[in-house]
This record gives structure tokens, sequence and C-alpha cells, in this order.
């Protein structure tokens, strides 16, 4: 059972958030629109929650946009798909009870009514409720299972990770060192670059946008580095391919920092790097490794409860503030795990 659980309030009719404009890119807050609809009916099969933290994920940007991506957009005039953190009001599913907190894509809404495959996590963990959003949540999961599957770092390595300050960075800092890599994380922010030290697991970290990032990186592993978990691509992603260890690993797991996805951007060609170094160079989705979500939640749990891993979350307050949370993280303005809590 969860802790920390907010007060619940029961509105009569449910707010949403409907994506009402196609973005070109990051979604911004004129691409949604605030609506109210009647409570969902429940069919047979189906849960209906109760929403409490609604999450807002970088990933949200491919899952509004036409450009590529691996999965179909979200049809306008329809609630934003979103994780989110809620509590089982009425059950028609097996497996599930009121009262049960789950979470999964319920939308940026009041309340869903959902089928069970809409469920990523029954949250049963001893754990404050925001972390079943941020540690349990894809974040967290993400961070451990495209570490140790395809990273795979081992004591001495080093370890370079972007966005590093940032939920998934937080926790791939913390689990690399606990593995025993000497971890060097990039981030736009010298409070952050601090927060990377301190709290994060980080042995070195670098302002990317004020350090020279070649010759920075150069002096903090000058053997060159043997994982790279990158959540930007782009510029970052082009220099660190050229100080990667031979048989180094470059996880691709997010690409933050490029503009455009359709038509693809021009750069450096890396194919000398991949083929004279021996790279592998492996995507990651989430999605396609629900199978270990439950077992990752377990083990991210004893660590949290152990004191081996922290977690932190930037919440905003009221349903209102959803529209405007994806640009926000684009920006950089994030202090954690960005969250709305709508009870
Ligand atoms: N593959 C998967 O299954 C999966 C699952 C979850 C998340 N992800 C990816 O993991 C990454 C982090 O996600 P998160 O939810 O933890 O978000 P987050 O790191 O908390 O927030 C996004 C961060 O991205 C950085 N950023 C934004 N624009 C950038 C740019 N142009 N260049 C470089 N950095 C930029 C900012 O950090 P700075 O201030 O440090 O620049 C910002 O705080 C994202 O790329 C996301 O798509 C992937």
């Amino acid at each position: 059972m969860p802790r920390a659980i907010p007060a619940i309030r029961y509105p009569a009719r449910n707010a949403q958030v409907l994506l009402t404009n196609r973005p070109a890119g990051v979604p911004q807050p004129g691409d949604f629109t605030l609506a109210e609809a009647d409570l969902p009916r429940l069919d047979a099969g189906q849960i209906l929650v109760r929403n409490i933290y609604l999450s807002a994920d970088p990933a949200q940007r491919g899952w509004a946009s036409a450009e590529a991506n691996y999965s179909a957009p979200v049809p306008l005039g329809t609630p934003m798909r979103a994780l989110a953190v809620g509590q089982v009001m009425e059950s028609h599913a097996d497996g599930f009870a009121a009262g049960d907190f789950v979470y999964g894509f319920f939308g940026w809404q009041d309340y869903a009514a959902v089928a069970p495959a809409a469920v990523l996590h029954k949250i049963t963990e001893d754990v404050p409720l925001d972390a079943a959003a941020s540690l349990l949540g894809i974040n967290g999961v993400t961070a451990y299972l495209a570490l140790t599957l395809l990273g795979r770092p081992v004591a001495g390595d080093t370890l370079v990770v972007s966005t590093a300050a940032g939920s998934v960075g937080s926790f791939v800092g913390q689990i690399g060192a606990s593995l025993g890599a000497t971890t060097i994380g990039l981030t736009g922010d010298d409070d952050k670059v601090r927060r990377c030290i301190a709290s994060y697991g980080y042995a070195h970290a670098i302002n990317y946008k004020t350090a020279n990032l070649d010759a920075a990186l150069r002096d903090c592993a000058p053997k060159g580095v043997n994982v790279y978990y990158d959540n930007t691509g782009g510029t970052i992603l082009d220099t660190i391919l050229r100080q990667m260890a031979i048989a180094g690993r470059v996880v691709q797991c997010g690409t933050a920092s490029v503009g455009s996805w359709l038509p693809a951007p021009t750069g450096p060609r890396n194919e000398r790097e991949i083929l004279t170094r021996r790279l592998v160079w492996s995507g990651f989705v989430i999605f396609d490794h629900m199978g270990a979500y439950a077992l990752a939640c377990a083990d991210l749990a004893a660590m949290w409860q152990a004191g081996k891993i922290t977690y932190d979350t930037d919440i905003s307050h009221g349903i209102e503030a959803a529209p405007g949370a994806i640009a926000a993280l684009y920006s950089g303005a994030n202090t954690g795990k960005k969250l709305i809590q709508i009870t």
C-alpha cells in the first residue's frame, strides 16, 4: 500500500485537457483546450479511475504530433494521452478493486474509464504516491532497464548521461554509481550541476551550455567513455561519439535536443565512429518491456526503502497547469519529475 496519499475530492464533472491543434514540434499551451464532460460510463471489463497526479513527459511531443514516432497520434478533440497515478473508484475488471492505486494511460483529465491494458502498474509498494509516477513510473523503470539491459556498465567503466538532472537522468546516475561506474552527468544549468553531484550519484557534472563539452569530457574521461546513456541526440551525441572507448555502448533513450523529426536534421556522418570504435548503439522504448515492469518496481522500491536511491518531483497544482507542462520540460524549467496534482 503506498503512503503519503493526498486528500481526494470528487468533482461532479470531468475536467479534461483536449488536444485541439496538431503541434509542429514541442506542444505549446495553445495546442490544448480545457473542457468539461460528463463522468465516463463504465463498460464491461473496465475500471473507473480518479486521477491524482497527471504526468508530463517529453514523450508526449511524439504522441501529439504527426512526426515520425512509434505510436499513432492522439486524435484532435480528445483528451491528451498522458500517464497518471489514480485510484480505482469502481471495477468491472478481474484483478482490480475499488481503492486500488494504479499508474497508467488515463489521460489529462479527472476521471478515466479504461480497460486493464491501460494500466502499466498496480501500486502495492510501500512508497509515497508521487514516487509511483517517478521512481516507479516510466522514468525510473526506463533508467533501470535501459541501463542494465543495454548499457550494462561494470565497475570501472565510465558512464556519461545527458539530461542528467532530469527524472530519468537522476536515476541513471544513481544506478550507474551503485554498479561501480564513474558517472559523468551533462545538464544545462549550474544549479542542476550541483544537484547531480550532491544527490544523483554523479562523480562529475558538466554544464553543456557554458562549458567546452569536448574539452571538459576529455578531462573527466581520459580513457574514453564506455557507456553513453543518451537522452538528447544532436550535437551532444556527436561530441561524445568521438570520445567513446573501443566496444562502447550507446543507449538511445531520448532525443530532447532534436528540433525537427521530419524532415530529419542533417549533421556530421557518424558511421566511421561506430565502425572504428566497434560501438553498439541500441534504441530503447519502455513499452516493449512491460513484462519486466513489476520486477523493476520491486527492486527500485527496495532501493528507496534502503536509502540507496532518491527521487525529486516538481509538482504543479490544478489541471490548468497541464497545457504548459510539456513546453516547460523542453525549456529545462523542471527540477525533478514533472507532475500536476489535481485532487
Ligand atoms: N525511451 C523511453 O522509453 C523513454 C522513457 C522515458 C523517458 N525517455 C526520455 O528520457 C529523456 C528524459 O525524460 P524525463 O521525463 O526524465 O525528462 P526530464 O529530463 O526531467 O526533462 C527534460 C530535460 O531535457 C533537457 N532538455 C530539453 N531540451 C533540451 C535540448 N534542446 N538539449 C539538451 N537537453 C534538453 C532539459 O534538461 P537540462 O536543463 O539539463 O538541459 C530538461 O529538463 C527524454 O528525452 C525522454 O524522451 C525515454
